[in-house]
């Protein structure tokens, strides 16, 4: 599991930390940084699959042409953070996680040059793996370097061949970041047959029908599947058909109890995207770590707490871990207590350029307004950002102590 990520420098954070939780929840504005947040994951799961800084930032065409890694988005020139207006994209920045695994606390932290308009492009100044303090592997490079540190893939994925300890370490290291899995269900992708053999779902949701079938093969997750599915949504299903095409391409029906049989060509965006998460976590291979982005995309507010729900169970389970950017106040109001606790919002001042990232319960009193006033209402009526504001445009934290209700706009009704 992932217990946090730090950000220095790097596209609108100067410095700046995530915790993390088994479901993590991200709020904040549009534009305030979020999906930059995804961005700086993508970076640190590029590196952990292997592949050099430029295919990262850049993108990677694999064999057939196809694009097997698309690249980080703003790359190469917006990468680093722009402090003063634009600074060409040139610069360095700092990237660090630290995960939970086998009993032990684990740290990957890179920093990264960024040099894109000289044809320099990028290189990784240090590298550094850490095991509960100790050093697995520490790497500095020097200017000399430049051009070979360009080419060489960074040293978490490259297994250490002489000793067998610490290469357990790095590997447990390096098989917890690469296992993050960045999903964006796509009803359009979603609705397209899949090629048989696929168990677990493209980034869009691609190969819905064959991941489906692989679930429906075992009688249990079958009907967790059904039970949620049919929570989830007003149909009355009875269960999936998985019918080929004479081209071997394999197609969903949904089939329900009075006999209707509904293609995935016809079936709502919903009720695909439901299929999508479902899909995702209850899978053979489900294990590892899932951003979702704005989970509640395309959700009625009126399913989104048993979509929540369904997240809250699963994460429990300690198998997966999820991550999601939501927008929809409804998810704050109805998340349990152990989600509250590791969600976070992302906060950008009109006048600041930087973002600053804070846990919500860390926030003025939030966990006792939480239960008085409800968190939907606080959050609706711009309560949080005004306690964002005065939390961090305030270096007199003391105000906060003495500070009544009244001062935050909490008259009560
Ligand atoms: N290199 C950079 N330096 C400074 N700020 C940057 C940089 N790159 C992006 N940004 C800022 O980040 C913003 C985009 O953030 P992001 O896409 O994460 O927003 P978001 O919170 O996901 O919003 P939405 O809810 O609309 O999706 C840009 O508008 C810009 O202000
Ligand atoms: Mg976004």
């Amino acid at each position: 599991m992932i217990t946090s990520l730090r950000l220095k420098n790097f596209k609108n954070f100067a410095d700046e930390t995530l915790k993390l939780g088994p479901f993590t929840v991200i709020v904040g504005a549009n534009a305030s940084g979020k999906s930059n947040i995804r961005d700086a994951f993508r970076f640190l799961h590029g590196i952990g699959r292997g592949y050099t800084l430029a295919e990262i930032i850049g993108g990677k065409v694999g064999v057939g042409g196809q694009l097997e890694w698309e690249p980080i988005r703003g790359a190469p020139n917006e990468i680093v953070r722009m402090s003063e207006g634009s600074n060409n994209g040139i610069g360095e920045f700092y990237a660090s996680l630290s995960v939970r695994s086998g009993g032990e606390n684990m740290d990957y932290s890179c920093a990264v040059g960024v040099n894109p308009g000289a044809g320099d492009g990028f290189r990784l100044l240090t590298e550094m793996m850490m095991a509960d303090d100790q050093p697995i592997v520490g790497m500095v490079s020097s200017e000399q370097e430049w051009r070979y540190m360009q080419e060489v893939r960074p040293a978490l994925a490259r297994p250490l061949e002489h000793d067998p300890i610490r290469e357990d370490q790095r590997s447990r290291l390096c098989s917890a970041i690469q296992s993050m899995r960045f999903l964006e269900p796509s009803p359009v992708r979603m609705r397209e047959p899949s090629v048989p053999g696929a168990t677990a779902p493209g980034d869009y949701g691609q190969n819905l029908p064959t991941v489906l079938e692989s679930i429906c093969a075992d009688a249990d997750r079958k009907q967790t599947l059904l039970s949620w599915f049919e929570e989830l949504t007003p149909m009355d299903v009875q269960g999936f058909e998985f019918p080929r095409d004479p081209s071997g391409r394999v197609h969903l029906y949904i089939t329900e109890r009075n006999g209707r049989k509904v293609s995935a060509y016809s079936a709502s965006d919903g009720t695909l995207r439901f299929l999508g998460i479902l899909a995702a976590l209850l899978n053979e291979d489900a294990g590892g770590i899932y951003f979702f982005e704005e989970i509640d995309n395309g959700i009625h507010p009126n399913r989104l707490w048993l979509l929540l729900d369904f997240i809250e169970r699963q994460t429990a389970k300690g198998k997966v871990q999820v991550i999601t950017t939501t927008h929809n106040p409804a998810l704050l109001a109805w998340m349990n207590d152990e989600t509250f606790e590791h969600t976070s919002v992302v906060y950008r001042d009109q006048y600041w350029s930087d973002s600053v990232i804070r846990p919500i319960a860390d926030l003025y009193n939030l966990r006792e307004l939480r239960k008085s006033k409800g968190i939907e209402w606080l959050l609706t009526s711009g309560w949080l950002e005004s306690a964002m504001k005065f939390s961090e445009g305030d270096p007199d934290s003391d105000h906060l102590d003495g500070a009544d209700e009244d001062d935050w706009g909490m008259e009560e009704e």
